[in-house]
């Protein structure tokens, strides 16, 4: 049957999200959400929304939004672009800056999601091997000349932190322009933010799916220069956040006292958790995230991966090259990480 579909449409096979089970009562350890529920205070904004905000459009900009996380970020309104989700501003990065003949460069292994926006937009695509120990290459990513690098700091699937000053010096050695995607960086011991203040190619993404708790509401942000937020605006969707999301979203940011409560929760379980896996003879890489990383070579990944999911425990398993012997393991509650520690030691030891 003939295709209706462009031939880069028909010829992908596009993102696949990591599994949502219906029964509560799986120990979901595989898309890297939060354990803890999100701040009191966003449950009564929502609670707050009239009939009349959802009978008009919302602020076209998420206006309250911006002018909270400007205050908590230190940044003026307008160095903030909201998005349904950190993926929708991805895909308005690739969308604006790459195409047939402007590279989208990204080191490897890193977020699926990036060469499946690429590939509908048919942009050409450099990717870069990170270097021994996930080490960034930045000689080999300045020499891809992308118009559009991409650097997942931590990086996702490995939790690897690169530091503030190489992320710099990327940046100031690129021609175009960089996004450092902190989807994970509220786990990290630091952040780029002040590329984002300083350098007019620098765009620091963030989410509030993570370390916010809200992957359910859908919210993105992106700081950087008030020139590329203004590209930016031209061509989101008239009105990408809704009016429930824009209240939520503002209340969330402007609780930073919880933030750093289940912050500190998460990364005191990744600690604990690190060394229960040590114990077990599966060392994860260094993560600075809420998952970890972990070479697992006998039983083979897929197995494990398989008999922890017959146990109600699911994690993720890249069937991708390069990565089909690693499991990646969010980090959930104590009892729901005891658990995990328990199969593991069934299966494994
Ligand atoms: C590296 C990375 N960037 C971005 C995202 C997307 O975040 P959001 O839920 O805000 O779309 C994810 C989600 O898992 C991620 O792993």
């Amino acid at each position: 049957m003939t295709s209706y579909f462009r031939a880069n449409v028909e010829a992908m096979d596009g993102y696949v999200p990591g599994e949502q089970p219906t029964d509560p009562a799986v120990i979901k350890l595989n898309t890297n959400e939060n354990p803890y529920p999100p701040s009191p205070r966003v449950m009564e904004a929502i609670a707050q929304v009239t009939p009349d905000q959802l009978r008009r459009y919302p602020h076209p900009l998420g206006e309250r939004f911006r002018r909270t996380a400007a205050e908590v970020f230190a940044v003026r309104p307008e160095q903030i672009i909201c998005g349904n989700g950190m993926d929708d501003i991805l895909n308005l990065v690739v969308r604006a800056f790459t195409g047939p003949e402007a590279a989208l460069v990204y080191p490897v292994p890193t977020y699926s999601l990036y060469p499946c926006l690429a590939q509908i937009q048919e942009a050409v695509v450099r990717e870069i091997p990170w270097g021994p120990n996930g080490a960034l290459p930045l000689d080999a990513l300045v020499e891809a000349r992308g118009r559009l690098t991409i650097l997942a700091n931590p990086n996702a699937p490995t939790g690897i932190f690169t530091p503030v000053e190489q992320v710099a010096a990327l940046a100031d050695a690129l021609d175009g322009v960089l996004c450092v995607d902190e989807a994970y960086v509220d786990f990290a011991e630091s952040n780029c933010l002040e590329l984002a203040r300083t350098r007019p190619n620098v765009l620091v993404m963030r989410t509030l799916s993570k370390g916010y708790s809200l992957a359910g509401l859908r919210f993105g942000f992106a700081v950087g220069d008030e020139r590329l937020i203004a590209g930016l605006m031209k061509i989101k969707d008239s009105y990408n956040v809704d009016a429930v999301a824009i209240v939520a979203a503002a209340a969330a940011v402007a609780d930073q006292d919880y933030h750093r409560q289940i912050r500190e929760k998460v990364i005191i379980e990744r600690q604990r958790l690190t060394r229960a896996l040590i114990g077990l003879g599966l060392p994860p890489l260094p993560s600075q995230s809420n998952f970890l990383f972990l070479q697992v070579s006998h039983p083979p990944a897929a197995r494990v991966y398989e008999s922890l999911k017959a146990r109600g425990i699911l994690v993720r398993y890249f069937n991708i090259e390069g990565i089909r012997d690693f499991l990646r393991i969010t980090v959930g509650t104590p009892e729901q990480n005891d658990a995990l520690i328990a199969a593991l030691k069934e299966l494994i030891g």
